[in-house]
Formats: C-alpha cells, structure tokens, sequence
C-alpha cells in the first residue's frame, strides 16, 4: 500500500515547525504554498485548475525549455504541465531546515514535442524565513547539445500590487511585451505597476527587492546564473481573458519571475548547468505591528 500511496500523491510538503511550510505539487514540481509562521507568501488564483493537464494558475510554476509561445509545443514549455518525480522525500537537515529534490527527464511525451535527452534536479530547502531553489539541468547524449529557456514564475501575493515597489532595474534594458516587444531602458530606481505590465528586463543584478508583500514586509529574491527579470501584471482586460484567473484578483499578485530568456542556454553534450534562487522575508528590527 506504501508504493501505491507514494505513486497516487500529488503533493510534497516541507514542514519545518512554526507553522511554516513548503507545499509542492508534483504536477510541474509547482510550488502552490510557501507559509511562513501562517503567513501564506504566494498567490494562487481560486480558479486555478488542478487537473494535472493545464498548468497551475499562481505558485512558482517551472518553465523549460521555452519561455513564451513556442511554435514545438506549448506556451512557457513542458515542465510545467508534467509529473515530476520526487527525488529524495522531505528531509531535516541538522541545522532545522527541510530538503526535498524532485526530478524531470525525457519520456515518451517530452521526446513527442523536443527530442532532446536531459535531465532537472531541483532542490528546495526550506528556512526559517527563506525559501531555496536549487536547479541542474545535465545534458546526457554523447552527441546532440540543445538550448533552452528555464524560468522560475514567481507569483508573490501582496495586499495592493499599485503599493509595491521593485528594486534592481535602473538603468537595465528591457523588452515591452505591451508595446510589440519594444525595446527600452528603464530610468525608475524603483519600479511600479500601474497597469498592464509584461516586460523582460536584461541582465539584472542578482537581486532585487519587493516592498509590500504579504504583512507590508519586504522580500528580497537572490538569483544566481539567472540574467533576466521578468515583471508581469496582466491587470483588468487581461484577467478576463484567462479563464483560470479571477477578474478581480490582479491586485493581489505580482509575478517577478528571475529566468534564462533573452539568450537561450547551450548545452553541449555531457555537461551541466546551474541556477538557483532564494526568496527571503526582510525582518526589519524592531518593528512591533499591532
Ligand atoms: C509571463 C509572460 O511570464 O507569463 C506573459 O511574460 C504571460 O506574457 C504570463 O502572459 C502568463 O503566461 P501563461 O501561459 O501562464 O498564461
């Protein structure tokens, strides 16, 4: 019973104590929920589908190899709308925290769409007040490389999107999806939305920070061999065109999605490559809410 227990769950939960969490569903290795002593830090939209075909609407969905309408297969890639397999189950470390690997190669369906063999390793470690990602992508023929695109589709739930501000993007190149994929350069040191917003900014640093998210706290996003920042908003009309959207939750969202987009990753044969991210809650000292 154990085996087909394992084989029917869908869900992985990191439980590190204090009522913070870790819930990931095996569809897409999509992280639905990250709690942090109660405080749910991500949005999911109450339409999203859970049908294990459509990809799930809010969390961090995991996009490869394709990053936006892909003539191969479908939009964002396959990652997100495949099973995954859990690599190695929750795990505390000695210092507290929780592991979980989870993994993803090439089968029957993946090959159908992009004939490529590979294989992702993505660990989560979940802390105290921070969450890790850790992905590998190896590329295991003798003979072929490819190239691809690999995203981590961060939607963060925040009490009021027009509030918050982004960090990090002054002076960075960006591609307006708003605007026929124009090309700008952002003069804001920091960023707001206000409106409809899908934009792909080049080459930002390693962080950036959001205010106003869940609590009015800060969170910083760490990345690591992940040159590109992808802010996205889809606001009133854009709502109502997604039918696992609500038409009235835009507010309280904000994609800022750290990725592999602008220039694809080449991977020659037999070799591997590396990303990570770290989302983490800023505690400012001293600060008594009530
Ligand atoms: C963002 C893209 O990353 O994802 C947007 O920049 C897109 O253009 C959005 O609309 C959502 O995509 P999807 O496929 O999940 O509806």
């Amino acid at each position: 019973t154990t085996a087909a227990a394992m084989a029917a769950t869908s869900v992985v939960v990191l439980d590190r104590g204090n009522n913070t969490t870790c819930t990931i569903n095996l569809h897409g290795a999509t992280v639905v929920s990250w709690r942090v002593n109660n405080q749910e830090q991500l949005f999911v939209s109450k339409l999203a589908s859970f049908d294990g075909k459509k990809a799930i609407r809010g969390g961090i969905p995991f996009v490869f190899p394709q990053f936006g309408a892909w003539s191969f297969g479908p939009q964002h890639g396959f990652a997100r709308i495949t099973r995954w397999h859990l690599e190695r189950p929750p795990d505390r470390l000695h210092n507290g925290d929780v592991e979980a690997i989870f993994s993803l190669m090439d089968n029957d369906f993946t090959r159908s769409i992009w004939n490529y063999q590979f294989r992702i390793t993505y660990r989560l470690i979940l802390r105290e007040k921070e969450l890790h990602f850790h992905i590998g992508v190896y590329n295991p023929s003798k003979e072929l490389s490819f190239t691809f695109n690999m995203l981590l589709h961060t939607y963060l739930k925040v009490p009021d999107v027009r509030r918050c501000q982004i960090t990090g993007l002054q002076g960075c190149h960006f591609i307006d999806k708003t605007r026929e994929n124009a090309l700008y350069q952002e003069g804001r040191e920091v960023v707001t939305v206000n409106e409809w917003t899908d934009r792909i900014y080049q080459h930002t640093p390693q962080e950036h920070v959001i205010t106003n998210v869940v609590s009015g706290r800060k969170m910083r996003l760490h990345k690591y061999n992940f040159p590109d920042t992808v802010i996205w908003n889809p606001w009133i009309d854009r709502s109502r065109e997604m039918s696992d959207f609500g038409d009235d939750e835009f507010p309280n969202m904000l994609c800022v999605e750290a990725g592999n987009v602008t220039s694809p990753v080449i991977l020659l044969p037999g070799t591997a490559y590396e990303a990570s991210q770290i989302l983490q809650i800023i505690i400012e000292g001293n600060v008594s809410r009530k």
